[in-house]
């Protein structure tokens, strides 16, 4: 223990913890390829990944975490490998939501979910019912998911709606419009993490990555652990937060 206040050094500032992680999670294919072995297998590794990182965030005693599983440009990856993808995530939704559910965790999902085939739609509702009264950690899970999509069909609700008389276009908010997306009742992430030392957004949460902190790791995906996430989370906690405005 340090005495004395001439040992003492000045501490960081600290924000708040992050009450919402969001995490582009990448290089599966990477990690396969680096082993030899068929992109699938990165995959799965990464399906594991996503376990673990549902652990830590609830020992973190995080209340959102939102994960990009799948993009709306996944589908012009080759045939072969979005059957691997979706084949996975049938799997995962038939295999982990009862623990999941026991675990207080909230399932959404985000995203164009009418492309999936009826048997994997009928499996994210059925995810949704059995977890909706949990609070622990509300888990969304973005698939099939665009941000610039979103933000459309968000602004053609908003539009349908001033049709119908019920939106005063004049008295529109950032908030109001907020409403018509899909995170509709979710909150901004503070902090998103992306793996594999891409440094962007891939279209992702656009709108509410407006002041998220941004936190790129040079980890492949399916080696990223508890490890990574308190090293993200100890990164956003030296983070000086403005929102725009001048600090105090
Ligand atoms: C990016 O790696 C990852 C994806 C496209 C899919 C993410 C899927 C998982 C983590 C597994 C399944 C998840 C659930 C919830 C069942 P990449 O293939 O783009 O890697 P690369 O950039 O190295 O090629």
């Amino acid at each position: 223990m340090v005495r004395g206040s001439a040992a003492i050094t000045p501490a960081e500032p600290e924000s708040a913890p992050p009450r919402h992680v969001a995490i582009i999670m990448d290089g599966n294919g990477r990690w396969a390829a680096a082993r030899h072995l068929p992109r699938v297998a990165g995959h799965r590794e990464g399906a594991r990944a996503v376990r673990r990182t549902i652990e830590a965030a609830i020992r973190h005693q995080i209340g959102w975490l939102t994960i990009y599983a799948f993009s709306s440009e996944n589908w012009r990856r080759p045939a072969g490998e979005v059957l691997d993808l979706t084949g996975l995530l049938r799997q995962y939704l038939r295999t982990e939501i009862a623990e999941l559910a026991s675990s207080g965790v909230r399932m959404r999902f985000i995203g164009d979910r009418n492309r999936f085939d009826e048997g994997i739609q009928k499996d994210l509702i059925q995810a949704e019912k059995d977890t909706v009264g949990n609070t622990r950690l509300n888990l969304t899970v973005a698939l099939s998911y665009g941000a610039r999509a979103e933000i459309v069909s968000a602004a053609r609700a908003m539009m349908a709606a001033v049709a119908a008389g019920e939106v005063d276009p004049d008295a529109l908010t950032e908030d109001g419009f907020a409403r018509f997306l899909s995170t509709d009742g979710i909150p901004d992430p503070d902090l998103i993490i992306r793996t594999s030392g891409e440094q962007r957004l891939s279209n992702f949460l656009l709108w509410q990555a407006a002041y998220s902190e941004l936190v790129f790791l040079d980890v492949l995906w399916p080696d990223f652990d508890a490890t990574h996430f308190a090293a993200a989370l100890a990164d956003f906690a030296r983070r000086e937060r403005r929102f725009g405005a001048r600090p105090a």
